[in-house]
């Protein structure tokens, strides 16, 4: 009987850094509530790959759904990973108007940082998990695409380089209900210098 054949190599969480613990205005408890989400979306990839190698093949439907139950399951969990390497890998800095690189591109592609940041913030507040803004490599030019889960709707051949979480978690513990202020603190705390590396990593052209 014929199985599915994986090489699935094991991944890990990564680290905190120690800044992270200590940001204005998002607390270290949501952190790690993130934290806790992030490890056990690194957990799950790593049990449905070990799963999918396991899968033996028959004319039965019910291996149908199963594949199709992992393969959904598996873009969520590696939606959630993703999705939090860029939350934590780029705040714990000062915030403030974009520079550099992705000041230049926000410029150009929206006309500026109030224009970018109000779209951005209204995607935020409109969607269920996340706002991101990233780079289309098709037509050039960033854009703000809403998410409604970990893996909802990313579009293919787009890198993103802003990832505002808006699920609960994110801002409760912090601002109760009062998401728009989550989303002005999490605007404070992005390091701009980091989203340049990317920029700058992924030779995006300006
Ligand atoms: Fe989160």
């Amino acid at each position: 009987m014929a199985t599915l054949v994986f090489n699935h190599e094991e991944i890990a969480a990564r680290e905190l850094k120690p800044e992270l613990l200590e940001l204005d205005g998002i607390s270290r408890a949501s952190i790690e509530a993130h934290y806790k989400l992030y490890e056990g979306y690194v957990n799950k990839r790593n049990e449905i790959l070990r799963k999918l190698a396991d899968v033996e093949l028959s004319s039965a439907n019910q291996v149908y759904s199963d594949v199709r139950a992992f393969k959904v399951d598996l873009t969520f969990a590696i939606g959630g990973i993703k999705n939090h390497e860029i939350y934590f890998e780029h705040l714990g800095g000062g915030g403030g108007d974009p520079e550099g690189a992705v000041g230049t591109l926000i410029e150009r592609d929206f006309g500026g940082a109030e224009a970018w940041r109000a779209d951005l913030k209204a995607t935020g507040m409109a969607a269920r998990g996340w706002a991101w803004t990233a780079y289309d490599w098709d037509e050039q030019r960033l854009f703000n695409y809403l998410g409604d889960t970990q893996n909802t709707y990313p579009i293919w051949n787009a890198t993103p380089l802003v990832a505002l979480d808006v699920y609960e978690h994110a801002y409760f513990l912090d601002y109760q209900t009062d998401r728009a202020s989550y989303i002005d603190a999490f605007l404070n705390n992005l390091d701009w210098a980091v989203i340049n590396g990317w920029v700058s990593k992924y030779q995006i052209q300006t």
